[in-house]
């Protein structure tokens, strides 16, 4: 039996894979690599040591998905893969709604078809839109501001929807905070596709002189020193998360919605601070224009992943920006995006082109 992992290769995918397999779970990746790279999955096998089985497969090729499975025995699926970034759903909200969407659709009718019910959905503090106050518990009004988290929102609400229908369901829905920091080996970290969008891998290049300057995305929110202020978890810590919440889901059944953050809130300014001390670098900096959509204070009540999951973030600040800064000096150019390179490295052994061993 074995956990399938959509979206596998991305940044929380891959460090949830460590996990899993550290737990001695048996893991099975699909992944179209479309913004993520397979050399996360091979640095996840020198990490543990383990075999995973990987299928180069979106989940919008319904063929593709019925083949995976068909040909394993699949006990639980933690569900990551997704489009992610705010502005570009602006932009695309149809490419969004269809692939975030239809994508989860398709997995779920292929679940349901397999008799495949324990479910793990990766979403988002997104959905919680502006918060009304701090810090945010999960029953929250949910209000996402953009087609990126209206796709999380709608997810939610189709899951909820399929548990209403089938009780036999297994769903837990975990809405992460702000995921940064790398697997403490330095092999394994966030692989942002051209000029990141996030503050912390912004933050790593410009440290690394790569990016001239930080842009401060406004200084008069009404928060502790005018910046905004997040609730930045470790990314080891959230692959944590899922192993618990996946030991829960598998004996419970139901559908339970968790926060997956730290409860604290950093600004800012105080990230800022944070990396130049671990790092030694000083990070060039310039206040600029707040950016549109952004809320002044995001944080959450960690209290009902703490009490239900036997699950608390355990790493602080100072660790997360250290191994952000680990990944980032060991691997300036991230996991080197050269496609024909890689392939030749991989041992091909499949007699299904859409499926690849990596050992
Ligand atoms: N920021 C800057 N400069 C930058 C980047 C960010 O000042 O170059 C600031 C932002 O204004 C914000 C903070 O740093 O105050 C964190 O910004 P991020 O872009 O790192 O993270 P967000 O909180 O905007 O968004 C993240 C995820 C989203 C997710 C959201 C949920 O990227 O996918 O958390 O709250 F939806």
């Amino acid at each position: 039996m074995a956990i399938l992992v959509t979206g596998g290769a991305g940044y929380i995918g891959s460090h949830t894979i460590v996990e899993l397999l550290n737990e001695g779970f048996e893991v099975i990746v699909i992944d179209n690599f479309t913004n993520s790279n397979p050399e996360s999955i091979n640095r996840a096998i020198q990490i543990t040591g383990r075999e995973i089985k990987v299928y180069n497969t979106s989940l919008l090729d319904s063929e593709g998905l019925e083949d995976v499975f068909l040909h394993n025995k699949i006990q639980a699926v933690i569900h990551f893969a997704g489009f992610k970034a705010v502005g570009e759903s602006v932009l695309f909200p149809l490419e969004y709604y269809h692939n975030n969407v239809s994508g989860t659709l398709l997995l779920c009718q292929t679940m349901q078809r397999h008799n495949v019910k324990n479910l793990i959905f990766s979403s988002s503090a997104t959905v919680y839109g502006a918060p009304d106050k701090v810090p945010i518990s999960e029953d929250f009004p949910l209000n996402a501001t953009n087609p990126y988290g209206r796709t999380k929102l709608m997810i939610e609400e189709i899951l909820t929807d399929l548990y209403q229908s089938d009780n036999s369901w297994s769903i837990t829905i975990l809405r992460y905070f702000n995921p940064i920091g790398a697997h403490e080996s330095g092999k394994m970290g966030e692989d942002p596709a051209g000029i990141p969008n996030n503050l912390i891998p912004y933050i790593s290049k410009v440290a690394i002189g790569e990016l001239k300057e930080l842009q401060i995305f406004g200084v008069d929110y009404p928060t502790k020193d005018g910046t905004g202020v997040r609730d930045y978890i470790h990314v080891v810590d959230l692959a944590k998360g899922h192993v618990k919440a996946l030991n829960q889901n598998m004996i419970l059944k139901g559908i339970n919605t968790y926060n997956l953050g730290t409860g604290r809130g950093y600004s800012v300014l105080e990230i800022v601070k944070a990396f130049e001390k671990v790092s030694g670098r000083s990070i060039n900096y310039k206040i600029t224009e707040r950016r549109p959509g952004d809320v002044a204070v995001s944080f959450a009540n960690p209290e009902k992943a703490k009490k239900e999951l036997n699950w608390e973030a355990e790493r602080g600040i100072d660790q997360m920006c250290a191994d952000a800064w680990h990944w980032q000096t060991n691997n300036p150019n991230g996991y080197e995006k050269a496609p024909q390179i890689m392939e030749q490295e991989f041992p091909f052994v499949s007699s299904n082109e859409r499926e690849i061993f990596l050992k």
